[in-house]
């Protein structure tokens, strides 16, 4: 399965492939065109894309600040799951992180997304119970809860 670097020409593809997956949150500012834009203008080389036959079915999109790594909207096709795509791309996205010199990665999943939360057990991501997780709204900005 060829795995490649994320551009944003991948934009409306990937796009359409986030909005056919269940129990994930986006939001109108960063997950449009622009948002992903600039967030892949500042890590332009942590995000992959899997392909078959001209079509995306998966997607990883992840960055770092500097300190940690952060992986969002991990997606693979339904009818391509359960083949070991999204565990390839994840092992490329954090190879490409450790190769910037991140020494940890961090990702959010809703409690009630049993599949996400199964596959990043697997993926050896363990959940933090001693964390509350708290966050701001800088600008007005509308989720997209799928
Ligand atoms: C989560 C997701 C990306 C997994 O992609 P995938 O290509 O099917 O994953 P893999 O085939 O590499 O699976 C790796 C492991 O994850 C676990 N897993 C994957 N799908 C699972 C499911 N439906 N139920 C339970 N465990 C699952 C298994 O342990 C699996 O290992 P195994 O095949 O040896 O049993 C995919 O199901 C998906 O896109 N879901 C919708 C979007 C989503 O919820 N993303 C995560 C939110 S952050």
């Amino acid at each position: 399965m060829p795995i490649r670097k994320m551009n944003i020409d991948d934009y409306e593809k990937v796009y359409q492939l986030w909005m056919s997956c269940k129990n994930m949150g986006f939001n109108n500012l960063d997950d449009s065109k622009e948002g992903i834009e600039k967030f892949l203008r500042r890590n332009p080389d942590t995000s992959f894309v899997a392909e078959y036959d001209d079509k995306i079915i998966g997607i990883i999109l992840s960055g770092h600040d500097g300190r940690r790594g952060y992986i969002y909207h991990m997606s693979v096709d339904e009818r391509f799951r359960k083949q070991g795509i999204g565990t390839q791309l994840v092992e490329k996205c954090l190879s490409a992180l450790k190769d910037e010199g991140i020494n940890k990665a961090a990702l959010l999943v809703f409690n009630r997304n049993e599949t996400g939360n199964s596959f990043w057990e697997k993926m050896g991501f363990s959940p933090r119970n001693d964390i509350t997780y708290r966050n701001k709204e800088l600008n007005e900005i509308i989720r997209i809860d799928t």
